[in-house]
């Protein structure tokens, strides 16, 4: 079983959200790939993707759009995926982030929804938790718990696709 992340990140918050789940999927004893959207990705093949995004202007970027738009449906329509961002910036004290997070998780204006929607419109299967992580600036960093989150759900994503 092969693993793909791919993500797109301004600032590198993503990116380090991406890196994190990459670790965590590899140390569960699956090959990973990770793909930086930056770099150009043509559609990758494999038997569960992860794609991440920043939330900018409540949207995802125009590069994950366009990497979504490319995918191979063919490919990936039976296949498990999964859909992460960065959102931000929200309250340091983690109480208050974590319930900020579950209230963005029950709205619209984040990028990991609108992928959820743009994948499911092209009949692809997007696995739930839509999964959110914390930037506590504009442009981060990333909150202190982010990376153990991240990792944690990768993990739970995994075992689920796994069963
Ligand atoms: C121009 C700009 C617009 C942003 N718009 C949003 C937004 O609409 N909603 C949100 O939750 N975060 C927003 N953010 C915060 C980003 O989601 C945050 O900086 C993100 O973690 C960046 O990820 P990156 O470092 O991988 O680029 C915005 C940040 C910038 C710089």
């Amino acid at each position: 079983m092969k693993g793909i992340i791919a993500f797109d990140s301004v600032n590198g918050n993503t990116k380090q959200v991406a890196e994190a789940m990459a670790e965590e999927l590899r140390t569960a004893g699956l090959e990973t790939e990770l793909v930086f959207l930056k770099d150009g990705a043509s559609s990758p093949t494999g038997d569960v993707l992860f794609i991440g995004s920043p939330t900018r202007g409540g949207k995802m970027t125009k590069g994950t759009a366009r990497f979504i738009e490319s995918l191979d449906v063919e490919h990936w329509k039976n296949k498990p995926i999964f859909v992460f961002d960065t959102v931000g910036p929200l309250s340091k004290d983690e109480a208050k982030r974590k319930s900020q997070l579950e209230m963005i998780g029950r709205g619209g204006k984040n990028a990991a929804v609108k992928m959820s929607d743009l994948a499911t419109q092209r009949g692809l299967r997007v696995r739930s938790p839509v999964m959110h992580f914390a930037v506590v600036g504009m442009w981060g960093p990333l909150a202190p718990d982010a990376l153990t989150l991240a990792k944690e759900a990768a993990r739970s994503a995994l075992a689920s696709v796994s069963r």
